[in-house]
């Protein structure tokens, strides 16, 4: 009774087997001798021996064509529209440290100016350079004002592209683009005014004329050494940023 119950059972997964076989081109009656499967993404066939053979793609990649993507024709889903609906992923992700699957590239857990790279499930930790943000929709790295939540600093909260002071400082200031604080200096001769919040002819209220020579090396340290004791603002972002970009253990 057991056996024929089984046998059944079996006759219809032959049945399901051989309607989603017959529904995919015969790879040994292709050129290439490889198609992709009719449903899922990450899957397809290959001829060998005379025999049509079903393949994953390494996990975390798609059936991108003979001789295409990263690896063994498969690529990284999001490179081009290899998984369209009703198509889609039929294995789950294997994660390790810093991977989401085996092959991809992902987000940093605690720096928006990293991300690690994953092969066959080893992260290589990557930086992005020039100022530059890892942005996730794009998987590389971008211009901070098109990286959404990522380094936006409460400096800037008022105005994610206007200029903030610089503690008391007279030629220096923060210029926020996108939300991410750039430290600026004003043009010889023109001193930040904390009013306009821009760079101006002196004076202002807060700033004399500077010495018309240019002030001697060691006047210039002393004052910039006064202002990192004075300027919070700085400090806090130095910290922060030290904190963000700081790899976790
Ligand atoms: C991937 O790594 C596993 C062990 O972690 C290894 O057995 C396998 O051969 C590797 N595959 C490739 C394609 O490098």
């Amino acid at each position: 009774m057991f056996g024929r119950r089984w046998t059944s059972v079996l006759v219809i997964l032959a049945a399901i087997n051989l309607t989603s076989c017959a529904q995919i081109e015969d790879p040994c009656k292709t050129k290439a001798r490889i198609v992709a499967d009719d449903k899922y993404c990450d899957k397809y066939w290959e001829c060998d021996n005379g025999q049509s053979v079903q393949y994953d793609c390494p996990n975390g990649l798609v059936f991108a064509g003979k001789h295409r993507g990263v690896t063994e024709g498969c690529d990284y889903p999001w490179r081009s529209n290899y998984c369209e609906y009703p198509k889609a992923q039929i294995n789950p992700p294997i994660g390790t440290e810093h991977c989401d699957w085996l092959y991809g590239i992902f987000g940093h857990e605690t720096s928006c100016t990293r991300y690690w790279t994953c092969w066959n499930g080893t992260a290589t930790e990557q930086l992005c350079i020039g100022g530059l943000l890892y942005n996730e929709n794009a998987h590389s790295c971008d211009w901070p004002e098109n990286v959404d939540g990522c380094q936006k600093h409460p400096l800037c909260n008022e105005d994610p592209n206007g200029n903030v002071p610089l503690g008391k400082s007279c030629n220096r200031y923060w210029q926020c683009q996108g939300g991410y604080p750039r430290l600026q200096r004003c043009p010889a001769m023109l001193v930040f005014d904390r009013r306009s919040l821009r760079c101006v002819v002196p004076p202002t209220e807060d700033c004399d004329i500077p010495t018309t020579t240019a002030p001697p090396p060691e006047e210039e340290q002393q004052d910039a050494r006064q202002g990192q004791h004075q300027k919070r603002p700085s400090n806090d972002f130095q910290e922060q940023q030290q904190g963000r970009t700081r790899p976790r253990n």
